[in-house]
């Protein structure tokens, strides 16, 4: 026995080592030490042994086991190493290949504007700030001064969540239905005051003010773009658009600097160095004073160009904040008065890239995109396309 184990140390360990692979390897694995292996069938013997016989036998045939099984580990490494060294020798990167020119993906014109006017407002000072979708009533309208009876609180311009989180519809005008057949179908339509404490998703970008305004102090200077939603959907309105909302807050900025920064905005975003700008009084329940701004334009001959030209587009509504906007806000209208404006990101899009259908914006065609969309490291300028 006890020679029988130095013999077949030796042919094992020579086995392991001729072993030419990890498959191999395995194998000698498997008949050495294996259930059915060579040195497992000898423990096996050991109980026909007498006590005295079994011990030193025993302790010799553990010896045996312990030197194949750690000869066959020190094997797997290097038959490992040596795989991997093959596959290195093998497998050649080219660098030098060309990339190939799959898809390339492109930004979304609504993605690039959004870039470029906070590249535009950033170097005026702005930070970027954003409020959620679904909104509460008080931020998307009793803090903005719109009162009970404004169309923009009906049920058929606004999008209500259900109250009771059952699922059942609370917005019973739904797009297309008409009026009379929709009570029909869901009943009642709710009255404003039956939506008070409800959520809704924002109709404008105006709530952020509110919620920028309880959590800062001022001074303050922010533009906030984002998702609006409307019970609206026709040629040229789609039930989600974008909008950008813009607050300034301090102790003595007044309309001067609303027209100063509008001005600037307008010229910079659109590329138009003498691009005018005509401020036209107007109302919003959160500003007062509120106007309109257009600008200047020409629509000659089908086309429309951007310019001096004696005609006007209206792009965006603006105004100095509502004292009481500001009071609702949890900011002192005894000492801080600012202005705000918001506009349409789809619209200014249209205007600025030649896009003639705000539908297309939503309708996800990869054509559209490659027509329309930016390369994705074009940098927002802050003088024109960046084309
Ligand atoms: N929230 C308005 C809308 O959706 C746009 C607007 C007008 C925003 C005047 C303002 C503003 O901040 O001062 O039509």
């Amino acid at each position: 026995m006890l020679e029988d184990a130095s013999r077949l140390e030796k042919k094992w360990l020579e086995a392991v080592a001729a072993a030419s692979g990890l498959d191999a390897l395995e194998a000698v694995r498997v008949e050495a030490l294996g259930k059915k292996g060579e040195i497992s069938g000898l423990m096996k013997g050991l109980g026909a042994l007498t006590p005295d016989e079994r011990k030193s036998a025993g302790a010799k045939l553990n010896q045996l086991k312990d030197a194949v099984a750690a000869a066959i580990e020190v094997r797997k490494v290097q038959l490992a190493e040596a795989e991997i060294d093959a596959r290195l020798q093998r497998e050649k990167l080219d660098m030098t290949l060309p990339v190939g020119t799959g898809p390339q993906g492109r930004l979304h014109p609504i993605s690039q504007t959004i870039d470029e006017i906070i590249a535009i407002f950033g170097e005026m000072g702005f930070k970027f700030a954003e409020g959620p979708d679904i909104e509460e009533d008080f931020y998307n309208f009793t803090a903005l001064n719109i009162p009970p009876d404004h169309p923009a609180r009906q049920m058929h311009d606004t999008f209500y969540l259900g109250a009771s989180g059952d699922g059942r519809p609370t917005n019973p005008v739904a797009l297309g239905e008409e009026e009379g057949k929709a009570e029909k179908k869901y009943g009642k339509a709710a009255t404003p005051t039956d939506l008070e404490g409800r959520k809704l998703l924002r109709t404008h970008t105006s709530p952020v003010q509110i919620r920028y305004m309880k959590s800062h102090k001022p001074p303050m200077r922010i533009i906030a773009p984002g998702r609006t939603y409307r019970c609206d959907s026709d040629m040229t309105h789609t039930p989600m658009f974008h909008q950008v909302e813009g607050l300034v807050i301090d102790e003595k900025t007044h309309m001067g600097h609303l027209k100063g920064c509008l001005t600037e905005f307008c010229r910079a975003f659109f590329g138009v160095s003498d691009l005018p700008l005509r401020f036209r009084p107007s109302f919003f329940p959160f500003t007062e004073p509120s106007a309109e701004v257009d600008i200047g334009c020409s629509r000659k001959g089908g086309e429309l160009k951007l310019g001096n030209y004696g005609d006007w587009l209206e792009i965006l509504g603006c105004g100095m904040v509502h004292p009481k906007v500001l009071e609702l806000g949890g900011v002192d209208p005894g000492r801080y008065q600012g202005f705000a404006f918001g506009m349409g990101i789809e619209r200014i899009a249209m205007l600025k890239y030649g896009i003639p259908d705000l539908r297309t914006f939503f309708e996800a065609d990869a054509r559209w995109l490659a027509h329309y969309g930016f390369q994705p490291l074009d940098v927002p300028s802050l003088v024109g396309a960046p084309r």
